[in-house]
């Protein structure tokens, strides 16, 4: 197996040489945290007026990479989830404590989350219940290269009614492998489903795969799996963002963007979900390459954007006008169903419509297992962000039903979701899409007897 990827994390996250907690803090850090000390910490804010905005903002730019936002400072009485990095502890969390802002400790030993996400791979987790047709887990997060190889053997079962192919190559050279399910036909409409543009939001790639595994295999009992798989045409690419991927695995967990060299700084990576064609630089995106939300030097710098878009166009726009009903890109956490608009606050005019069928696949989630998700626009329960695939999917291509989802959970464990989630946000999100495809089926059949109707 090489080396084990939970020691490289572990490297790079705890080598440096700065005191840890407790060092001159004898009172500032209470003592049952001191034997947990090196450690970093994800706390959630809740700031209640301005200056604890400015004060947060200015925390941000004085410490960099050792106070890392997770959801950022947007408006009063909005959660802000932070990773603290275990040097920055001592100082920050007084101040905090001072100015009157109050947090919760969401996790207070982040590694051990890492390492647990990830646990020795057993026999008995080989032949794991919940498994797909080749022993492919369900239930355990899995390497590019094993989900690559997954799909590649799924051509064979599915054929003729399915292909897996390379929409083409990452910034590094991998192929990005995308699976049809469905006759490929003119008349179809087509449900496009993309995970993982932000590499360390494991559950989004995990929860793809689950979906893929049930549309291609449905339970015996399953007959809509069946009809959904007879009516639609879908197109799922689980991992959106390979390179960043891998690089979670091998070098760092929390990594987010591409991974792709600037001329002019040492940082790398552009953030997939700032990088679209439409509204491009606007609000709620950096044009410096070291920050996490960095658009790139262009629309579609990134070759992983492009690719995508390229098919899209191929496929279904150029050709095939109107084809694509259902745009679904999956992220991770906090359980929201997003809409467009994300570069404004304004919506578009059919939001009604986008927010029914939202609020019934969310309803539909919360029937499986009782996962609540906030439903409404990006910019208005999230926070402003141009450049997003979601907005482009609505308003460069005018896919009506274009939304991200944001997965599991809601900041407990964050991006590190302990694998046990898996299958059951998995079983959530089927229904959710379920419940949508249904939805738009019900929609289009209402659309075509007016038609025919009024002509
Ligand atoms: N968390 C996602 C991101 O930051 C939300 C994207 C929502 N869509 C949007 N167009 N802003 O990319
Ligand atoms: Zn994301």
């Amino acid at each position: 197996m090489g080396t084990e990827p939970g020691m490289k994390w572990r490297r790079r996250m705890f080598s440096d040489s700065a005191s840890g907690l407790g060092i001159g803090n004898e009172l500032a850090y209470p003592p049952r945290h001191r034997t947990t000390c090196r450690v970093h910490h994800v706390i959630r804010l809740k700031p209640k007026h301005e200056s604890h905005l400015q004060l947060l903002k200015s925390l941000k730019n004085k410490h960099g990479e050792q106070m890392e936002f997770w959801r950022k400072p947007t408006i009063p009485l909005q959660d802000v989830d932070v990773r603290l990095s275990p040097e920055v502890i001592p100082g920050i969390l007084p101040l905090l404590n001072e100015s009157g802002l109050l947090y919760d400790v969401m996790t207070d030993d982040l590694e051990s989350l890492v390492s647990a996400e990830r646990p020795k791979r057993s026999v008995a987790d080989v032949v794991d219940v919940t498994e797909s047709p080749d022993n492919f887990s369900l239930s355990s997060y899995h390497t590019y290269d094993e989900i690559s190889d997954w799909m590649d053997g799924l051509i064979d079962k599915c054929k003729p009614d399915c292909d897996v192919f390379s929409i083409g190559d990452t910034y590094e050279g991998r192929p990005m492998k995308i699976i049809r399910i469905g006759k490929e036909s003119v008349r179809r409409p087509v449900i496009w489903i993309d995970a993982g543009i932000h590499a360390r939001e494991w559950i989004a790639p995990a929860t793809a795969i689950y979906i893929i595994s049930k549309l291609i295999d449905p339970d015996k009992s399953d007959r809509i799996a069946r009809v959904l798989a007879s009516r639609y045409t879908w197109y799922i690419l689980p991992v959106a963002n390979p390179d960043g991927y891998d690089y979670t695995w091998t070098m760092d967990r929390l990594w987010r963007k591409t991974r792709s060299h600037h001329k002019y700084s040492p940082c790398r990576g552009v953030d997939g979900n700032r990088n679209w064609d439409f509204h491009w630089g606007g609000e709620g995106t950096s044009d410096l390459p070291c920050n996490e939300d960095y658009r790139g030097d262009e629309p579609f710098s990134e070759p992983e954007t492009r690719n995508i878009a390229r098919l899209v166009f191929d496929e279904f726009l150029l050709t095939l006008q109107g084809r694509l009903a259902v745009y679904l890109s999956l992220h991770s956490y906090g359980q929201y169903w997003l809409t467009p608009w994300g570069y404004t606050y304004n919506v578009p005019p059919d939001y009604p419509d986008l927010v029914h069928l939202g609020t019934k696949a969310t309803e539909a989630m919360r029937r499986t297992h009782g996962s609540r998700y906030q439903v409404g626009s990006s910019a208005r329960i999230l926070y402003l962000a141009a450049g997003g695939s979601d907005d482009w999917a609505k308003g460069v291509l005018g896919v009506k039903y274009s939304y991200t989802v944001e997965l599991c959970d809601t900041g407990r464990h964050g991006f590190i979701l302990p694998p046990h989630y898996i299958t059951t946000t998995g079983d959530e999100m089927l229904e959710a899409t379920r419940s949508l495809s249904l939805s738009v089926l019900r929609e289009r059949r209402r659309a075509a007897r007016k038609r025919r109707r009024y002509t």
